[in-house]
């Protein structure tokens, strides 16, 4: 059933000192209105997931539109173990020194306020701080542009 779904993807991005990581991410959703939060899994392997562990206070969740596809390809196939993802695309220090892709249709910045091991991923619970969204989004990358990729790192 899972499979079949097209939701949207994101691309997460985090910061501790000058250490700057980010990966694609589908596990990801609203979980309460009032007061507002967000969760975000990120997955145990990732670089993402060891930066945001280290002591990371934010995280920045960008949605992409199709346009951009290119940056759900650098940041879903390749690993902040072996690049430097930030060096190869436009991005300026957002709030908490938070890094904020240029391209992004819309994003927010969210304060962590806790995590909780769900298996191969751990939910990062965020309360949204800040952000930018335009008042209607076009084509927005989904699912089905981005299955095909070959992750950096296996889940
Ligand atoms: C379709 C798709 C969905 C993904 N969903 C997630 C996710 O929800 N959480 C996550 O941590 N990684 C997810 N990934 C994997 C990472 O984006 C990928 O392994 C990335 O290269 C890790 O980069 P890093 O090691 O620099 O953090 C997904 C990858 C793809 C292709």
């Amino acid at each position: 059933m899972v499979a079949l779904l097209d939701y949207p993807m994101f691309v997460v991005t985090t910061r501790v000192g000058d250490d700057r990581a980010g990966c694609l991410v589908g596990f990801s959703s609203q979980v309460s209105i009032k007061p507002s939060r967000f969760l975000v899994g990120l997955s145990k392997k990732n670089h993402t997931f060891r930066v945001a562990s280290s002591g990371a206070t934010h995280l920045a969740v960008h949605l992409l539109s199709k346009e951009h596809r290119d940056l759900a390809r650098l940041f879903g196939s390749e690993t902040g173990d072996r690049i430097d993802k930030f060096s190869r695309c436009t991005w300026w220090e957002g709030p908490e020194g938070l890094p904020i892709l240029a391209d992004a249709a819309a994003w927010f910045a969210g304060r962590v306020l806790d995590r909780f091991d769900l298996g191969d991923h751990v939910g990062h619970l965020t309360d949204p701080v800040g952000g930018n969204a335009p008042d209607r989004f076009d084509d927005l990358v989904t699912f089905s542009d981005v299955k095909d990729l070959e992750p950096g790192h296996e889940a």
